[in-house]
């Protein structure tokens, strides 16, 4: 056997590191691929049938390509629309330079002193599972497991390319930019319409503070989640940074100020990914009581948890009091994943707030679907009160009170990641975008004790009956939109601004990786108009709003943009 065969034989993962010396041909540079790729078309055909060559490269060992997502690695059914071309040539020449949501490798160390690495399928009371880069399943009790650890290096070997020439691997990436959502499964609904125009005139985003926000050396990625206008200051705005802090910023008449209001990085969780400080929310009567609420992760008796904690600021509210935070909630995370992040006060008074289902990818012990668990759902408390033992009380009208077996907390159930919702200001309808896993992103307007479909629905479309329960009802999204238009909603408001825009009652969302901003209409709870309104530069993780009714856009990358509709008409669209 010589060398090359040996590491096909132990699989992959050393054929990445083959010394140069070893091959029979110099390699290209990363740089050289990457050019060739972007500059030149590959021959589809000759990149489909590199791509399920088992010995060559083994892209199929860990990918499936017909939506069912069986394997390690993410489905890539809709690779082409979901990714551009310089995505898709940096996914392969870059795996761990940004890794797929819910797609992490996770590290166990077995008490018998064996290591077992992949990504994670299953997690229950029983235990794990790991798919592993052979595409095989290994079951860990949970009794048998030592530690168990995030790993930032992708599960995908480096180094799949060397084996290729610039032009294979040109083909290579020509057939993954074939790989589309297939319309016809998908236009069933007008909720998703297969085009969403822009507008001929795009909404203009300005940069609202003259510097990016960032927090320098955190050991994984880390960025922004939220902007909130202080009550009563309709020129200062917190600005919640995943790790725990939070910043104070006043615009002033000759510039800003900005000052640290509060830093949690200490007692908030943040290792990597969705998690650590997500949101914040005033009291109603934040202006006489100075409370306010935080949705944030911590790590607590081994397992990562979101809780929902009481805060209060100082009399002068420059600064959280540094008093010790009243805990409301604590929610157990199952895989870390999907654990909401919005929390506001209703009209009537009462705290709301998302959970998500805490993953793995398909809910696999159905949590949204379970009303015996707070994970999937939309919850309302009071915190004003106590009662039962709890830190808050069950306001009267909540839909399961006083039913047996059920969370009483629930508002509304079968969500995914319900990372940012909002109340209209002038109907109080409450807007809400769920974050979808392979196929679509959904905005639903809640409405008491509602399911909204995961995982027996994922948009649309049917996603999975394991866990349909007989006579249960769904309530249909308002929108969704495909792969084509990106892959992570971010809900934001009701646009309530400008009594004579063109704009006024429009719903704004958007997607944190497109980065585009849609403006949705709709007419008793069915779409009536979608169109593009414009993109922002960075990642798009939360829209912010003030008293004015001015709206915002939360850069994940440290900018906040100010929206500016005056140019734009939500009614001139681009011809197709
Ligand atoms: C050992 C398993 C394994 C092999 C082999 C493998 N991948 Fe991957 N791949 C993964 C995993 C796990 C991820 C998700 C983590 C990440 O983003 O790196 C991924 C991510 C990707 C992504 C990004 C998808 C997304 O949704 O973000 C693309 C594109 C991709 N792989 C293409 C390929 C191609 C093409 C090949 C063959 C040359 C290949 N992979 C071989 C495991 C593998």
């Amino acid at each position: 056997m010589n060398r090359q065969s040996v590491c096909l034989a132990l699989a992959l993962v050393c054929a990445a590191n083959l010394p140069a010396h070893a091959q029979t041909a110099k390699v290209p540079t990363l740089d050289e691929y990457r050019r060739y790729a972007l500059t030149h078309e590959g021959d589809i055909a000759r990149g489909a049938k590199l791509f399920s060559d088992e010995q060559k490269l083994a892209c199929v060992k860990c990918h499936s390509t017909d939506g069912k997502a069986s394997k390690a690695g993410p489905d890539l059914y809709a690779a082409g629309d979901a990714y551009g071309r310089r995505d898709l040539v940096n996914s392969v020449l870059t795996p761990s330079a940004t890794i797929a949501p819910g797609y992490g490798t996770v590290i166990v160390e077995t008490k018998a002193g064996e290591q077992v690495q992949g990504t994670l399928k299953q997690s229950n009371a029983d235990g794990i599972q790991l798919m592993n880069a052979e595409g095989k399943l290994i079951k860990i009790a949970k009794a048998d497991i030592q530690q168990q650890q995030g790993s930032a290096t992708s599960l995908m070997p480096e180094g799949l390319q060397n084996g290729l020439t610039l032009a294979e691997f040109t083909d290579l990436i020509e057939y993954l930019t074939t790989l589309k959502q297939p319309a016809n499964t998908l236009v069933s609904d007008h909720g998703m319409p297969p085009q969403i125009p822009e507008l001929a005139k795009p909404i203009v985003a300005t940069p609202f503070f003259a510097e990016p926000l960032t927090v320098a050396g955190t050991k994984a990625r880390a960025g922004l989640t939220e902007m909130v206008q202080v009550p009563g200051s309709p020129d200062v705005f917190l600005v919640l940074h995943q790790t725990g802090l939070i910043w104070r910023m006043q615009k002033t008449a000759t510039g800003e100020q900005k000052s640290v209001f509060s830093d949690l990085t200490g007692p908030v969780f943040y290792e990597r990914g969705p998690n650590g400080l997500l949101g914040l929310a005033f009291h109603p009567k934040f202006r006489e009581n100075r409370k306010y609420y935080l949705q944030h992760q911590i790590f607590e008796d081994g397992t990562v948890a979101t809780v929902i904690e009481e805060k209060e600021a100082t009399a002068d509210f420059m600064r959280d009091s540094g008093k010790p935070p009243r805990r409301l909630i604590k929610i157990n995370s199952v895989a870390e994943d999907h654990s909401g992040g919005s929390l506001e006060f209703g009209a009537d008074g009462y705290l709301y707030f998302g959970m998500g289902d805490t993953g793995p990818h398909n809910d696999p012990n159905g949590h949204a679907q379970n009303l015996k668990l707070l994970l999937g759902k939309m919850l309302r408390i009071d915190v004003d009160h106590q009662a039962d033992g709890n830190a808050y009380a069950i306001p009267s009208d909540n839909p399961f009170r006083g039913q047996a077996d059920v969370r009483p907390e629930i508002w509304a159930y079968g969500f995914r990641n319900p990372w940012r919702f909002s109340f209209d200001a002038v109907t109080h309808e409450l807007w809400l975008a769920d974050v979808g896993q392979d196929r679509v992103e959904e905005v639903d307007i809640v409405h008491r004790g509602e399911n909204y479909g995961w995982s027996v629905f994922e948009g649309f479309e049917p996603f999975s009956n394991q866990y349909r329960v007989e006579g249960r009802k769904f309530t249909r999204p308002v929108f969704a939109y495909r792969r084509k238009y990106g892959n992570s909603i971010t809900g934001g408001y009701v646009y309530r601004g400008d009594k004579k825009s063109s704009f006024y009652g429009v719903y704004l969302c958007g997607d944190y990786t497109s980065k585009r901003i849609f403006g949705v209409k709709q007419e008793k709870g069915a779409l009536k108009a979608v169109h593009q309104l414009g993109t922002i530069p960075q990642g798009l993780v939360s829209f912010g709003t003030d008293e004015a009714n001015n709206l915002y856009a939360v850069g994940y990358e440290g900018m906040i943009y100010r929206l500016d509709f005056g140019g734009a008409n939500y009614n001139e669209v681009k011809a197709e």
